[in-house]
């Protein structure tokens, strides 16, 4: 049995948040504008609450200014979009996000088109999807972003590898599909998305060098499905009720990490893992939204 190494997130992390509120202070230092990163969130959703906590607090450890407009579930979509407007002309306010999921009643593609291209730090937007799978400067939406940090700071080799997606969410699987086909490191893999139509997953993911489980269902990555050596990124966080935590859930990855992991090169916690490495992408894409770096 090969032993196998943490791809720490909340360490790379970490460093990379370092890295950033260095580069604002220079600004700053420079009689430039402290970045500032909007968050709208709606209704009192658990995880929503707690990504929109850790985004917040992220701000303040780089340097960044934030704000925070709160609706209850009940805000109508104008309501929404009228506030949208406003955040997009609003000079102060470099880049912003709505925590997703939102409400039933509330057209989510619609919103996410309001939000202006230039503002989009969370790369939602079709101008920003279609950017980055044409290769061109653009916001590249955080959990792949992270991933493909991941991978990068760890040196992973990716040339020529079989990469196996597992999920196509518009979120995290089709485009950490498109960043691993392109051209350069980390890229250059052949890739295949699997979901849940997919015939024979099992075989797909014993012929894959690197996994993405990006599912949402936990623990569904299991030891018979791993070549020995491979690389597994679990990007589930599902929370699984549990009477010993005090919460009352404990995160849950889409991989079944004690009996997977010793078969692995390099595998993810969870938590610890892609998480921490999706709110610094978030980071790093309001230092670019501030330093207008991206667009013409
Ligand atoms: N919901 C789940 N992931 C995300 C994300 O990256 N951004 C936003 N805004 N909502 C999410």
């Amino acid at each position: 049995m090969e032993t196998y190494k943490i791809l720490d997130g909340k360490k790379i992390s970490d460093e990379i948040k370092k890295e950033i509120a260095l580069e604002v202070e220079k600004i700053v230092s420079n009689g430039g504008k402290r970045p500032h990163l909007a968050a709208i969130l709606v209704g009192h959703d658990g995880g929503s609450e707690t990504y929109v906590a850790s985004k917040v607090k992220s701000c303040e450890e780089v340097g960044f200014a934030s704000s925070l407009i709160r609706f209850e579930s009940d805000v109508t979509e104008e309501q929404l979009l009228a506030t949208i407007d406003q955040l997009n002309n609003d000079p102060e306010v470099d880049g912003f996000i709505v925590q997703l999921p939102l409400p039933k009643h509330i057209d989510e593609q619609r919103v996410i088109e309001r939000v202006d291209y230039r503002k989009d730090v969370d790369g939602f937007h079709p101008i920003n999807v279609g950017r980055m799978s044409i290769g061109l400067p653009c916001f590249v939406s955080a959990t792949p972003q992270g991933i493909v940090e991941l991978l990068r700071r760890y040196e992973i080799p990716t040339s020529g590898k079989h990469c196996v997606v597992l999920g196509r969410s518009n979120i995290v699987g089709k485009p950490i599909a498109q960043l691993l086909a392109q051209k350069g490191y980390p890229g250059d893999c052949t890739v295949t998305v699997c979901h849940s139509r997919t015939q024979g997953l099992k075989e797909m993911c014993q012929s894959a060098d690197i996994i993405i489980a990006a599912l949402g269902s936990p623990e569904f990555v299991t030891k018979d499905m791993i070549k020995p050596g491979a690389v597994v990124v679990d990007v589930g966080t599902t929370r699984v009720p549990d009477s010993t935590r005090k919460s009352g859930f404990r995160l849950t990855g889409d991989v079944k990490f004690d009996e997977v992991a010793p078969l692995c090169s390099y595998i993810t916690p969870v938590p610890g893992g892609v998480g921490p490495m999706t709110i610094v992408s978030l980071m790093m894409n309001t230092l670019k939204a501030g330093q207008k770096i991206l667009f013409n």
